[in-house]
């Protein structure tokens, strides 16, 4: 009997989404049931050819399953200029011997969620477009979805990819609204809180460059972003798919959670794609996201630098 923590991660490999996968297949109490691939960081071709390539380098015979090669309705900038024109550096890999399944994400998401009911911990950590889907096909997915977790958004307003929005909740922000107002309670771990908690670029080099196979693929796939990061963004990294994923793994290393009334902006304009979060409660409305304030940098860390150096 497995007793493991089933795990299904919607992700749009890009090179933060590659740490944060490498960091839940080295962790033994999780057992990474799918990968369910989003367009978002670049286009879906490439996602699906990253995620399959890390899953071989890895040694990891995790199926992945493709998604939507768009946003629901509106189109939306990719964010090539971070992670390289394929998402992973530009480092022309050779690709993955193995592909992607044939069940589209949408659907493996809801077949996933039968299987593990009651115990699935879903992971977004990429625009939300085959959530959103999954629910419009059944929206009773939540009630067997044991924990919901989404890389998204900025709570106060402090955005990435506009002042005010984060890039996963602006590629799609109509896929956000429909997740965001399906699930009675989920887990936010947003930008100011990646921000918050960097990684020592010199840290980071070290733990790849003593971690064999692994660690040389990553820091290769890696370079492009964090040359672009140490120029624009000083000292640390920031790891966004990175510090969600070990929010998911060890919980309890999480120092400060609030939990409020969140919604989103789909009005096209500045605020587009922002998460407004009511902090005085004015509204009345539920408090349906916990919002991730603090985190153990030490074991957040501790746990990468593992990740790296199997
Ligand atoms: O804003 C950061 C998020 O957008 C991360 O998930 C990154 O991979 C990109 O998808
Ligand atoms: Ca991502």
């Amino acid at each position: 009997m497995n007793d493991k923590i089933p795990l299904l991660i919607d992700t749009d490999p890009g090179v933060d989404d590659a740490l944060a996968l490498l960091l839940a297949f080295d962790d033994t109490n999780h057992d990474v049931v799918g990968l369910t691939i989003a367009a978002g960081n670049v286009g879906l071709r490439h996602t699906v050819a990253n995620a399959l390539k890390l899953c071989e380098v890895a040694g990891r015979e995790v199926p992945v399953y493709a998604g939507s090669p768009s946003p629901l309705l509106h189109a939306a900038p990719d964010a090539a200029y971070v992670h390289g024109n394929d998402g992973f550096g530009d480092i022309d890999y050779t690709p993955a011997a193995r592909s992607a399944e044939a069940e589209h994400a949408a659907l493996a998401i809801l077949r996933l969620s039968h299987v593990h009911a009651g115990k699935l911990v879903l992971v977004a950590l990429g625009p939300l477009t085959n959530i959103a889907l999954a629910l419009k096909l059944d929206p009773t997915l939540p009630a067997r979805v044991a924990r919901f977790v989404a890389m998204s958004g900025a709570v106060t307003g402090h955005g990435n990819i506009t002042p005010s929005a984060e890039f996963n909740a602006y590629f799609d922000p109509e896929a956000a609204k429909i997740v965001f107002d399906a699930f009675p309670q989920f887990d936010l771990s947003d930008w100011e809180a990646t921000v918050a908690h960097g990684l020592p670029h010199d840290a980071v080099l070290g733990w790849m460059q003593s971690g064999g196979e692994v660690g040389r693929f990553y820091e290769a796939i890696s370079r492009k972003t964090r040359e672009w990061s140490a120029d624009r963004r000083g000292d640390d990294w920031h790891c966004a798919d990175a510090l969600a994923m070990a929010w998911v793994l060890e919980p309890d290393a999480a120092i400060e959670v609030e939990t409020r009334p969140l919604d989103i902006v789909l009005e096209h304009g500045p605020a587009r794609g922002a998460t407004v979060v009511d902090w005085q409660r004015q509204l009345g409305r539920p408090d349906n996201a916990r919002i991730l304030m603090r985190y153990d940098a030490a074991r957040f860390h501790a746990r990468i630098r593992r990740a790296l150096t199997p």
